[in-house]
């Protein structure tokens, strides 16, 4: 059972404030991804926790308990980092067992408890090579099983598989996971790779620039961003953005984007659920799975012309001008056959979000 708790952290480099009243509960066995670019203050968070840095305001509860003023090695929490550092000169056995030798274990013991990591990790056949003779993936294995081998209270990660190539990131990221399921222990896992946060994260914590963003589930995230920063972190190809006016027509609701002369159909009951803010400062935001195209005419669709069209394989990503504004729709592969077509658009509602321009605040309507 682990609960960790931070209640009100502030933190400041020099005069910097570089971590702004975060506060945030994380319940047993959960798996906590930080996203957020770099330098928004991921792993001042993680080595705050782990009690590698103070902080200057604030409490960090471990199983209700504070523990902002403990020392690392009193904490029981272990932290594995992108740059891992095995000893050399000792066997994939002796790095693992490393952590176990400064304490009272009998040797039978180590040798049980190294084992069954390592069975875990899948590397028993390695135990016996030194570090020089493994490869990336297998080197961040050997750093994960040094930090299980302890069954801390806690497991932190700071981008641990930043530094690996592609495919094997893919690879390790599912291992990762697998790993939690079998293992079960609370992670705070941090990562700039939204698509990395999205397939690890029971919940992911959006940051930027030092302040919590959105703490939600993956999907939580993805479809209901709080604000258009998460909007736009979030989702590969990014979301579209625009400007856009609202109006009232007979029956629907007109969305215009930009300076487009025409809008976009919307059921009528925008109006009502804008709020009053349907005549303020308004940004809509669509991801292009949500830009419906077709290429006849058809009630509520809007002629288009076709701009640059990107072939990504299972799909591709079709700009469509919508007055001076260029909005991203994501087609069938091979839908558009290039630049200048003549194309119907139509905005899927239920897929739309409305932001209020001035904060950036989801203004949370759902049709
Ligand atoms: N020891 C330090 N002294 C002064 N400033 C620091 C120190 N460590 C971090 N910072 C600053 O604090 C801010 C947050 O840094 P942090 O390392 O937590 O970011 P991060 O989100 O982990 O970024 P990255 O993705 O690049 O690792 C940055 O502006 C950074 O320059
Ligand atoms: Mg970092």
């Amino acid at each position: 059972m682990t609960q960790i708790e931070l209640r009100g952290i502030e933190k400041f480099f020099g005069a910097v404030q570089v971590i702004h009243n975060l506060n945030l509960a994380i319940a047993d066995n959960e798996f906590i991804v930080l996203l957020g670019q770099s330098g928004c203050g991921k792993t001042t968070t993680l080595r705050a926790i782990a009690g590698l840095e103070t902080i200057d305001q604030g409490d960090i509860l471990i199983d209700g308990k504070a523990v902002q003023h403990l020392r690392a090695a009193d904490r029981d929490i272990a932290m594995v980092f992108q740059s891992f550092s095995l000893y050399p000169h000792m066997t994939v056995f002796e790095n693992i067992a490393f952590p176990l030798r400064a304490t009272r274990m009998g040797s039978g013991e180590v040798d049980k408890s190294v084992r069954e990591v390592a069975r875990v990790l899948r590397i028993t056949d390695l135990l016996g090579k030194k570090p020089s003779a493994l490869s990336g993936g297998d080197m961040q294995r050997v750093a994960i099983g040094r930090a299980l081998v302890r069954r801390p209270k806690a497991m932190l990660m700071d981008e641990p598989i930043g530094a690996l190539d592609a495919k094997l990131r893919e690879e390790m990221r599912a291992e990762i996971k697998r790993l939690h399921v079998k293992q079960g222990s609370t992670t705070i896992y941090v990562t700039h790779d939204q698509i990395e946060a999205m397939s690890l994260a029971d919940r992911i914590v959006i940051m930027h620039e030092g302040f919590i963003q959105q703490v939600g589930t993956p999907d939580e995230v993805y479809s209901h961003p709080a604000n258009l920063f998460v909007a736009q972190f979030v989702g590969s190809p990014v979301m579209n953005v625009a400007d856009a006016a609202v109006a009232g027509k007979a029956s629907f609701a007109s969305v215009i984007v930009g300076d487009a002369t025409t809008g976009f159909e919307f059921p009528s009951a925008l109006l009502s659920k804008l709020n009053g803010h349907a005549g303020g400062q308004l940004a809509l935001g669509i991801r292009p799975e949500g830009v419906l195209i077709r290429r006849d005419a058809a009630d509520g669709f809007m002629a288009v012309e076709t701009q640059i069209v990107e072939p990504l394989g299972s799909f591709d990503i079709v700009d469509l001008k919508v007055g001076s504004k260029m909005l991203r729709a994501r087609t069938k592969s091979g839908f558009v056959s290039g630049p200048g077509e003549k194309v119907f658009a139509r905005i899927d509602p239920t897929q739309a979000h409305f932001f209020d321009k001035a904060s950036g605040k989801s203004l949370e309507v759902r049709l």
